[in-house]
């Protein structure tokens, strides 16, 4: 792609690695949100929120799926990982306050609401799902289909009944259904990001379903493998949160070898899973790699093999 054509598409430097494209996508979302007359604390918050992030693996998988599709509206892909990534930092920021996990620290530094305080932490959430949607809704150009698509998706992996908010509303039931509980709260996001990959690039999103559900399901067992497994130093975040809260979690119904055993299958079920589209043995390659990053190892003296 020539530099004209870059800057068409609003990158700001010659990098257009999915990393550089999503980062310079989040930023631009994140500007546009703190122009003036923003209150400066809340817009300081939402860089806080989302820079320098996590491990961005929704968002990569989107643009993973939108290159095996053939990427032919690349800006709408780099808009839709954006409103995915900005989305899901939402949901780390209200997820940590004192009325959910009331956590002290998120991505190795304190929670948004240890460093600004819990007002601006509700409204920089508020403010992070404003602009995802928001980012959608500019981003239609010439593909409005594709981007109203986009939207619907978005919305549906995010309320209720099927998204992060029915996720979230299990916790405060008596009994949960921990199926529909991880598949809410995780695998929401991940079938999002399957989906959109499939929509940007002007496919059909049904299709998707599936491998956005299992590797959301394979991401939810290996987070509950290390938060037993790993200590809060490693992660970034506090650990041993599914026992503290009582909550029901893949190491606690199936043991750690069983988890680990149970990773493995899903994973394996993923890539059978991927539709036939013109860069699938691509994609079978990085879900084969994100296997082996995901799959936690053991250390011999982690919490859950002291108790
Ligand atoms: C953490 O997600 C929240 C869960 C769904 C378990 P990630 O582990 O993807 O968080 P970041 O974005 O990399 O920090
Ligand atoms: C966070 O889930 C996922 C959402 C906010 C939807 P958890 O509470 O299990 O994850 P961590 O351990 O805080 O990242
Ligand atoms: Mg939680
Ligand atoms: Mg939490």
């Amino acid at each position: 792609m020539d530099y004209k054509s870059k800057a068409i598409m609003g990158m700001t430097n010659m990098d257009s690695t999915p990393k550089a494209r999503i980062d310079a996508a989040v930023q631009r979302a994140i500007r546009l949100g703190q122009a003036r007359p923003a209150p400066a604390r809340l817009a300081s918050a939402l860089d806080y929120a989302t820079s320098p992030g996590g491990a961005r693996i929704r968002p990569t998988i989107l643009m993973s799926v939108a290159g095996a599709c053939g990427d032919d509206a690349p800006a709408l892909a780099d808009a839709a990982a954006a409103a995915l990534e900005l989305m899901h930092c939402a949901s780390l920021v209200h997820d940590d306050l004192p009325a959910f996990d009331d956590a002290d620290t998120r991505r190795g530094k304190p929670a948004v609401h240890r460093a600004y305080g819990e007002p601006l932490a509700v409204l920089a959430g508020d403010s992070l799902i404003m602009m995802a949607f928001d980012t959608l809704a500019r981003a239609a150009g010439d593909t409005p289909a594709r981007a109203l698509e986009l939207i619907r998706i978005l919305s549906t992996r995010s309320g209720m009944p099927m998204g992060i908010c029915a996720g979230q509303g299990w916790e405060s039931e008596d009994q949960i259904d921990l199926r529909a509980y991880h598949m809410s709260k995780t695998g929401a996001l991940f079938i999002a990001a399957t989906q959109m990959g499939a929509v940007a690039a002007g496919q059909e999103a049904e299709p998707w379903e599936e491998l956005g559900a299992r590797i959301g399901e394979a991401f939810q067992v290996a987070d509950d493998l290390r938060d037993a497994l790993y200590d809060a130093e490693t992660l970034g975040k506090p650990v041993g949160q599914d026992d503290l809260h009582g909550r029901p979690s893949a190491v606690s119904e199936l043991g750690v070898d069983g988890a680990i055993r149970r990773l493995k299958d899903i994973l394996s079920g993923a890539i059978a899973s991927i539709p036939a589209c013109p860069g699938e043995a691509q994609l079978a390659h990085m879900v084969r790699a994100y296997a082996e990053r995901l799959t936690p190892v053991a250390p011999a003296h982690t919490a859950a093999n002291r108790s």
